[in-house]
């Protein structure tokens, strides 16, 4: 008992942070058994909501809602640049069904659904969508509900200054499904509100098509999770995200 609390105790000072047990939520040994994946997959769904307004000590920015500054893609005919907008429903509604560590082949993959994600910002665009030609901007906003993803990550483990730290070398975001969308772009054919309501109708009616649209904001997310995920992992030491028994 007394050597139990003697490790606590040194554990606490060891660790810079003292995340995520400041949360209150367990950590996971890392013994190879597939109650590790259910033990963590536990601790991210207590941790999400407890992260939901952002983590300041360790620079975690809010999940809820997630503003994103700026993306710009270019691909399938058209170039899109977004900015100033949210993405409101990650922090609120994802739900981690499963995730799978692979400490060996250094793997940590996440399995996930959001019921509801609503996307609101700016935007212009030029090009052609679907055969259409678009030029403009303006508001837009999209609502999806029911997505399912994956978001794949490798790492390494580094010794930084005697401790060791996990550093991301990968990070894959995946859509596998989206239930349903309603999607709005403002003014997309500059400057005539029939032409821009029909286009509206045609990408609400052909989205499923529209991977191109689809990996605009898979692009947006994967930055995100590289700079949140790269900021827990410089800051908190290996052994306290995965304590190695
Ligand atoms: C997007 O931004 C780039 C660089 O800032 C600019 O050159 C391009 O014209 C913009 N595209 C649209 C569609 O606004
Ligand atoms: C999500 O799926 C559930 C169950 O199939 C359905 O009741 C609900 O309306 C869906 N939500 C959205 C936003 O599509």
């Amino acid at each position: 008992m007394i050597l139990l609390l003697t490790v606590q105790f040194l554990y606490g000072i060891a660790a810079s942070v003292d995340f995520p047990a400041n949360l209150g939520i367990q950590r996971c040994n890392q013994i190879p058994t597939p109650q590790f994946d259910q033990c963590f997959t536990k601790a991210v769904n207590e941790a999400i909501p407890q992260l939901k307004d952002g983590y300041p000590r360790l620079g975690l920015p809010p999940l809820e809602p997630i503003k994103i500054a700026q993306t710009k893609s270019r691909q399938d005919g058209f170039e899109i640049n977004l900015s100033d907008y949210e993405l409101r429903g990650i922090g609120a509604n994802l739900i981690v069904k499963r995730t799978e560590f692979d400490p060996k082949n250094k793997i940590l993959n996440w399995y996930g659904t959001v019921s509801s994600l609503l996307i609101e910002g700016e935007y212009t665009i030029e090009g052609k969508i679907l055969t259409m030609a678009v030029n403009g901007g303006g508001k837009f906003k999209i609502l999806a509900g029911n997505i399912s993803s994956e978001l794949k990550t490798a790492f390494e483990v580094k010794n930084i200054k005697g401790v060791d730290h996990m550093v991301l070398t990968k990070t894959e975001y995946i859509n596998r499904d989206i239930g349903s969308a309603s999607i709005f772009f403002e003014n997309i054919f500059k400057g005539n509100k029939a032409i821009s309501d029909s286009i509206n109708a045609v990408i609400n009616d052909n989205w499923r098509e529209m991977d191109a649209l689809t990996n605009v904001f898979n692009k947006a997310l994967t930055v995100f999770v590289q700079n949140y995920m790269g900021k827990v992992y410089s800051k908190v030491p290996y052994d306290e995200l995965f304590p190695r028994m």
